[in-house]
C-alpha cells in the first residue's frame, strides 16, 4: 500500500493494522512520508477516530521511535506522575517529594511550559542555580541515592511524538483524543517508570473542556498503560479555574513549599493528596486511606520539604530560597487589579488567566523566548468569591509596561452574578 492510501483508508473510516501504522509513523520520522501527508491522515483520524487496538499500537511505535529509558538500575517499584496541563498546576513540586518522603522511588522527567499552561521544569528553574539536565548516570544515581530527581525530558525521548505534535498544533488536530492518548502515553512509556498516575484536567484551562471527554480520554490512557504492562490509573481534576492561588513560576515554588510546610491553601493541599495517595497505591504502600494517612503525615512531620530541599540541593539549587521567599529574584513592579462592580466572581477563565500570566512573561510566546521567574499573578478572589467594588481581584508581578495587555486578557473571562456560582468538584473521578 501507498501512504495515499492509507490515509484514503483512515478518511473512509478502515481500521488500520499494526504494520500500516509503522508505515504512516516510521515513514514520516524518515522523512519518506512528507508534512502534508502525515497532517492529512491526523485529520482522517481526527474525524474518524482509532480503534483502542489502533489506539495502543500507535502509542507504541511512537514510543519506540526515539530512546527507550531502562530504569532496571534503580531497584524498587519507580512511579511517575502526568498532568494533562493546565494554570497553577504545581503539584509535582508537592507530590514528587510527598511521595519519595514516603519510600517509593521517583525517577521523572518533565516538560516545560506549553501554550497558556506552565511547566514543572521552567519553575524548577527559577530556584536559582538548579540543574535540569542530568546525565543519565548522575539521574539514576541521585535517585538511588535521595529517592527522587525531577529532570527535563530528553530530547531523544518519543521522536515521532515530537514532528506529530508541531504539525497537530498547526493543522488544528490537538483536541483528538487517540491522539492526544498516544502523544501523552508514548512518552510515558518510554521513560521507563513501572506505574504511571495520570492527573487528567478538566475545564477552561484544560485540553478536555468536557468531564465526559476528559473520562474517555483518561480511559484510553489507562487501556494503553494496561496494555502495555505498566500499572496507571487517572484522577480527573478541575481546571475551570487556576489551581491554588499564583500562577508564575517562582510564585508556584513558593505556594507549593507552603503546602509542603503545612500552610498549604485548602484546594490545593487536597489535590496534592489524592493525588499522592493514588501514586503509593500503585506502589502498593497500602490502601487509598492509609496511602493518604502517609502522605499526610509527611506533611505534618517535615520530611516531604525535607526531600524537596535534598532534591534542590542534589540538583544545584540555592535552597535558602525555598526557607526565605525574599532571596528570590523580584519582580520589576506589582500592579493590583481592582473589581468594577459589587458581585460573586461567576467565572474566572482559567485558560484566560494562563494566558494573561505569559503575557507577563511567565511563559513563552513563542520557542525560545526568555522567561521572567519572577512574574506571574496572585488570585485573591477565584470563582465563587464574593467581591466589592474596588476591591483587589488579583496581584499582576513583571514588567508594567505589558499590564494593560494583561489586564485585557485576564478581564475578558471574568464575570460577576448575583448569585454564587454552582460549586464545582476539586475531584471529579478516579479512572483505573
Ligand atoms: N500533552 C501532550 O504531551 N500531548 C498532547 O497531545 C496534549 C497534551
Amino acid at each position: 500500500m501507498r501512504i495515499y492510501d492509507l490515509i484514503a483508508k483512515k478518511r473512509d473510516g478502515g481500521t488500520h493494522d499494526r504494520a500500516e501504522l509503522e508505515m504512516i509513523v516510521n515513514g514520516y520520522v524518515r522523512g519518506e512520508v512528507a508534512d502534508y501527508q502525515m497532517a492529512a491522515w491526523m485529520m482522517a483520524v481526527y474525524l474518524r477516530g482509532m480503534t483502542p487496538q489502533e489506539t495502543a499500537d500507535l502509542t507504541d511505535i511512537m514510543a519506540r521511535s526515539g530512546e527507550m529509558v531502562d530504569l532496571s538500575p534503580i531497584p524498587g517499584i519507580k512511579v511517575d506522575k502526568h498532568s494533562t496541563g493546565g494554570v497553577g498546576d504545581k503539584t509535582t513540586l508537592v507530590i514528587a517529594p510527598l511521595v519519595a518522603a514516603c519510600g517509593v522511588k521517583i525517577a521523572k522527567m518533565s516538560g516545560r511550559g506549553l501554550g497558556h499552561t506552565g511547566g514543572t521544569i521552567d519553575k524548577m528553574e527559577s530556584v536559582p542555580g538548579t540543574r535540569t539536565a542530568l546525565s543519565q548516570e548522575e539521574f539514576f544515581a541521585q535517585v538511588n541515592r535521595i529517592g527522587l530527581s525531577v529532570i527535563g525530558q530528553s530530547e531523544g525521548i518519543a521522536i515521532a511524538d515530537k514532528k506529530m505534535y508541531a504539525l497537530r498544533d498547526v493543522t488544528a488536530t490537538v483536541s483528538c483524543i487517540p491522539l492526544i492518548a498516544s502523544s501523552i502515553m508514548s512518552k510515558k512509556l518510554a521513560s521507563g517508570s513501572d506505574a504511571i498516575l495520570l492527573d487528567v484536567t478538566t475545564g477552561t484551562g484544560a485540553f478536555m473542556k468536557t468531564v465526559e471527554d476528559s473520562i474517555r480520554l483518561a480511559q484510553q490512557m489507562v487501556e494503553i498503560g494496561t496494555r502495555n504492562g505498566r500499572r496507571v490509573a487517572a484522577l480527573i481534576t478541575d481546571m475551570d479555574t487556576p489551581l491554588g492561588h499564583n500562577i508564575g513560576n517562582s510564585l508556584e515554588v513558593m505556594e507549593s513549599m507552603e503546602v509542603l510546610k503545612g500552610r498549604g491553601t485548602a484546594d490545593l493541599t487536597e489535590v496534592c493528596l489524592q493525588l499522592a495517595a493514588n501514586m503509593l497505591v500503585l506502589a502498593d504502600k497500602g490502601t487509598r486511606e492509609e496511602c493518604r494517612a502517609m502522605a499526610q503525615a509527611a506533611i505534618a512531620d517535615g520530611s516531604g520539604f525535607a526531600k524537596c530541599k535534598e532534591m534542590f540541593a542534589a540538583q544545584g539549587g540555592d535552597t535558602r530560597v525555598l526557607e526565605d521567599y525574599s532571596l528570590f529574584a523580584q519582580p520589576a513592579a506589582r500592579y493590583e487589579l481592582l473589581a468594577e462592580q459589587d458581585g460573586y466572581i461567576v467565572a474566572n477563565d482559567a485558560e484566560k488567566i494562563g494566558s494573561a500570566s505569559v503575557l507577563l512573561g511567565a511563559g513563552r510566546l513563542k520557542k525560545g523566548d526568555p522567561i521572567d521567574y519572577a512574574a506571574g499573578i496572585i488570585l485573591h478572589k477565584k470563582r465563587g468569591d464574593y467581591v466589592h467594588k474596588g476591591e483587589s481581584l488579583a496581584t499582576f508581578l513583571g514588567d508594567p509596561a505589558k499590564f494593560a495587555a494583561a489586564e485585557e486578557e485576564y478581564r475578558s473571562g471574568l464575570a460577576y452574578g448575583e448569585n454564587p456560582p454552582a460549586e464545582a468538584p476539586l475531584v471529579y473521578a478516579l479512572v483505573t
